[in-house]
């Protein structure tokens, strides 16, 4: 049975505290009668706080984009889940491709980054995907499966919707170029598969795997029809209102 479609704005490093703000009052009024739906914004951590009293207790919640894995401590320039929770948050992103690629992030603070997450009560909204070379050759299967095992190694799941996948191809994100739904399929199958392997099948049907890559409103509906894809994490399409919500009412 298809699970409640969850779709994530990951704003990245965009958006003034106004511009948050702005955002989320216009933004509201456009999805108030979506009700079959989960929506999560995941603005930068200076926006958390206004965002979270913008939403209010509404059924927006909100995501961090990022965290350390300890609760505190001499960290410089780092914020702990502690922090994301208290500010509001109920998700996290974690190993986000862009993470991997500029900021040296590898698969040890992934992993730690997940545990942590999940001990704290935060839901990780898990990255994995592979680049434009390694499709090509053919590798596609074998790097989601080491991300995914690297990440979820050790983790011990109660139902299995506490974790959250992205299948974010790096080459779909930001470029225009989407994987068709059926390429789509194919790896959000695979990426459930490894989790009923590792978590058992039915933990694994009750985890949300959501695809990341260039979603826009005119390919939701389309991407979202597919059997393994539950939902959305969504980048330069979600900074405006108008086409995020668009993209949230999918369905039309
Ligand atoms: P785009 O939607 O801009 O391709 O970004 C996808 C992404 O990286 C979301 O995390």
């Amino acid at each position: 049975m298809k699970k409640r479609p969850f779709i994530v704005a990951n704003w990245k490093m965009n958006k003034t505290i106004s511009e948050c703000v702005d955002f989320v009052e216009e933004f509201l009024p456009l999805v108030s009668m979506v009700e079959d739906v989960d929506v999560a914004l995941a603005p930068p951590f200076t926006s958390l706080t206004a965002v979270a009293r913008a939403l209010g207790p509404g059924r927006v919640s909100l995501a961090a984009q990022n965290m350390h894995w300890e609760e505190s401590g001499a960290f410089t320039g780092e914020i702990s889940p502690v922090m994301l929770r208290d500010a509001g948050c109920g998700y996290v992103i974690i190993g986000h491709s862009e993470r991997r690629q500029y900021f040296g992030e590898g698969e040890g603070e992934v992993s730690r980054k997940v545990a942590s997450a999940l001990r704290e009560g935060l839901v990780p909204i898990l990255c994995v995907g592979e680049t434009l070379g390694e499709r090509e050759y053919g590798k596609t299967f074998e790097v989601v499966e080491r991300q995914l095992r690297g990440a979820l190694d050790g983790i011990v799941l109660e139902s299995g919707a506490e974790l959250v996948v992205a299948y974010e191809p790096v080459w779909a994100i930001g470029t225009g170029k989407t994987a068709t739904p059926e390429e789509a399929q194919e790896v959000h199958h695979f990426i459930r598969g490894l989790l009923a392997n590792i978590f058992g099948s039915e933990s694994a049907g009750n985890t949300r795997i959501l695809y990341g890559g260039s979603v826009k409103p005119d390919n939701a509906a389309s991407l979202m029809g597919m059997a393994d894809i539950d939902g959305g994490l969504v980048g330069g399409a979600s900074l405006q209102p108008e086409s995020f919500a668009r993209i949230v009412k999918f369905r039309g």
